[in-house]
């Protein structure tokens, strides 16, 4: 737990939610799992049952992991414990993989030792003249058994909790609701696409929810920094049901430092109280205030300063004019256009060593388009620089590709072999095969291993293509298929040894002075993650090697976001040429252009995003007073071996 966990009275001026900040996901989730195994042991010595109330998505995973290991290691018994799960969705199979049912079977109940009898899932199969009379029973059941003892919570970036959509009531019950559409297009990966997710759901009520003894809400990661700032701090409005919980006089909202980042504590903590003032906060304040204030960083007054909660920069650190200067010349220091270090040159002042000239350098690039999209612009500096560049592909990315691309290349295949007369019974027949197993495939089955096969190498067909286009030789690609990708599913394994042993293997082979890696570090379950606990994993325990002394890492961000202003360490500038250049390389992964199967809520294109990204940067450097580009793209270093 982080030192801001403390639910300091400070806070209270603008949170009306008790909320603990964690250091990450897992810990917070052993916490909330630790006063669930307190409430069903107290209860259990009481002779009587802990009656929870359950909710599915990313978030609670880690909880139920927790809870399934106390189970196991600790001898943890549910026999006394009654679920209620907050929702599923309507029409729904219990047997289907998208169902709660299964999701609840999977993480938590197929591991411990509850009774059948006591769990309650809102019923997906009902007829629809049934569902009132079900709602109606599924709240008399819950208070059958006196209530909720404890319900713990998601947040979707609608602000629901459970299905209560935008426009639920604080005193809503449990019944049938249609999702808002950008629940729908969350849901949508995990569905296989947007068409195939149910429209409605069953779901307790903002009152059901209320009702509980005490409520643990709990959201990871900066995409819900957004939704939880306004739930903590804005006003109670039906238009953010999970507001409500201001109202509820046991409640606590756990948090990541990701998802708390746009917590006035967080992002402004001088408006909060008297703060320490570390390089790093002085830093954050001052571009905080110049974008607020819109100044340029040397045009900032001791007014400006005291006037905005840092009076006490004034006098702990020195004059506006001594401050500014000082953070100008740190920020103009991160700048530069030889990312693997300038030749021949002083390099007190620059991110990056002139020794040895020419590096040996590793990208490492999570799916087979991170590389160009995310750092496009200085993967193709480094190589016009002489450097040795290597791509390692960490996933092959075939979850990622359309069905009939894949037909495509099989057709081709099977063309190819056809007009030059070879004989080969697997591929002559290989376009009818994967014609069939695509033609009888339902959404979200896993295809067959030529299908995954076909779509796997095109992308590695469009990876080549760019790293050709940026003009490095075929050997020094590297395919990694890592295997906690190949499950053929959107839901992915965790990481294991082999994966791991693959990354390591490579970084000793090339000895590299730089690795780029994609460093999203708040991801808590994405591919992005797992491929960057690799990547660490793997240099932790290289560590001791003498060539490992030379070799320093930098993070650039994956394909969603950019390091805040006051975090980069490195600044790429890019000029209008190289953007082209770039946008070039990215067009070179034809299959995910246009409409990608995967594009998230966001309606741009890779290239789009990646534009308007790198012309973000630059504008914001500008606005600070810097020099202005076309471009920039942004890298800090990861520097726990140091
Ligand atoms: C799930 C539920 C939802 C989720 C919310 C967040 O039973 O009721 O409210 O908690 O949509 O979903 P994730 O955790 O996937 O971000």
């Amino acid at each position: 737990m982080n030192s801001s966990h403390l639910i300091r009275p400070d806070f209270e001026k603008f949170e009306k939610i008790p909320t603990k900040v964690f250091d990450s996901a897992k810990v917070a989730s052993i916490y909330a799992a630790q006063e669930i195994a307190n409430l069903i042991k107290q209860k259990e010595k009481e002779g009587e049952n802990a009656v929870l109330g359950l909710a599915t998505g990313s978030t609670p995973t880690q909880v139920y992991d927790e809870l399934v290991r106390m189970h196991k290691e600790e001898g943890l018994s549910f026999q006394n414990v009654v679920t209620f799960n907050l929702d599923e969705y309507y029409p729904m199979e219990p047997d289907s993989i998208h169902s709660y049912v299964h999701f609840m079977n999977e993480y938590l109940f197929d591991h411990i030792d509850i009774k059948k009898e006591n769990i309650h899932i809102p019923d997906g199969t009902l007829e629809r003249k049934k569902v009132f009379e079900f709602c109606a029973n599924y709240e008399e059941k819950i208070d059958s058994y006196g209530g909720l003892d404890i319900q713990i919570l998601g947040i979707g970036r609608t602000g629901h909790v459970g299905f209560n959509e935008p426009g639920s009531s604080e005193s809503s019950k449990t019944r049938l609701i249609a999702l808002d559409s950008l629940t729908i297009l969350d849901a949508a990966s995990g569905f296989f696409g947007v068409e195939n997710v149910p429209r409605r759901a069953i779901t307790m009520g903002v009152g059901t929810i209320m009702k509980a003894d005490r409520i643990f809400i709990m959201a990871w990661g900066e995409g819900k920094a957004g939704i939880v700032q306004q739930t903590i701090e804005g006003e109670i409005t039906s238009q953010i049901p999970a507001t409500f919980l201001q109202d509820h006089d046991n409640v606590e909202f756990l948090l990541d430092d990701a998802s708390s980042a746009k917590l006035t504590r967080s992002k402004t903590p001088w408006l909060v109280g008297p703060i320490e003032w570390t390089d790093q906060m002085l830093k954050k304040a001052v571009v905080w205030l110049s974008k607020y204030l819109e100044k340029p960083i040397l045009k900032l007054t001791d007014e400006d300063y005291s006037e905005h909660g840092m009076n006490d920069v004034l006098t702990d650190i020195g004059r506006a004019y001594n401050v500014n200067i000082r953070i100008f010349n740190e920020i103009q220091h991160t700048i530069t256009g030889w990312p693997g270090g300038k030749p021949n040159s002083d390099d007190t002042y620059r991110p990056e060593r002139r020794e040895p000239a020419k590096k040996r350098v590793l990208i490492f690039s999570p799916h087979p388009d991170d590389d160009v999209i995310s750092m496009g612009g200085t993967f193709i500096r480094l190589v016009d620089q002489g450097h040795e560049v290597h791509v390692a592909y960490q996933t092959s990315g075939n979850i990622a590709v359309f069905d009939d691309e894949a037909i495509r290349f099989a057709d081709f295949v099977t063309d190819y072999h056809e007009q030059f007369g070879f004989e080969n019974e697997d591929t002559s027949k290989l376009f009818e095969e994967v014609r069939a197993s695509i033609k009888d495939k339902t959404p979200g089955e896993v295809d067959s291993d030529a299908v995954k096969t076909i779509k796997g190498l095109i992308r590695r067909g469009e990876a080549k293509a760019a790293c050709r286009y940026v003009g490095i030789p075929d050997e020094n690609m590297h395919f990694q298929d890592l295997p906690f990708y190949e499950t053929g599913k959107v839901r992915k394994n965790p990481i294991g040894p082999e994966d791991i042993a693959i990354t390591k293997k490579l970084i000793e082979e090339i000895q590299p002075h730089q690795i780029y890696a994609a460093g999203d570090l708040s991801d808590p379950h994405g591919t992005h993650r797992v491929c960057l606990d690799a990547i660490f994993a793997a240099l932790r325990e290289l560590k001791d090697e003498d060539w490992m002394k030379d070799c320093w890492t930098w993070l650039y961000r994956g394909a969603w976001q950019e390091w805040d202003i006051e975090d980069i360490e490195m600044a790429v500038p890019l000029s209008p040429e190289e953007t082209d250049r770039k946008r070039r390389a990215i067009f070179k992964h034809q299959s995910q252009k246009d409409r990608p199967l995967f594009p998230g809520t966001d309606k741009r294109e890779f290239w789009q995003r990646a534009d308007d990204r790198t012309r973000n940067t630059a504008q914001t450097y500008d606005q600070l007073g810097l020099a202005e580009y076309e471009a920039m793209e942004a890298f800090v270093r990861w520097k726990e071996l140091d």
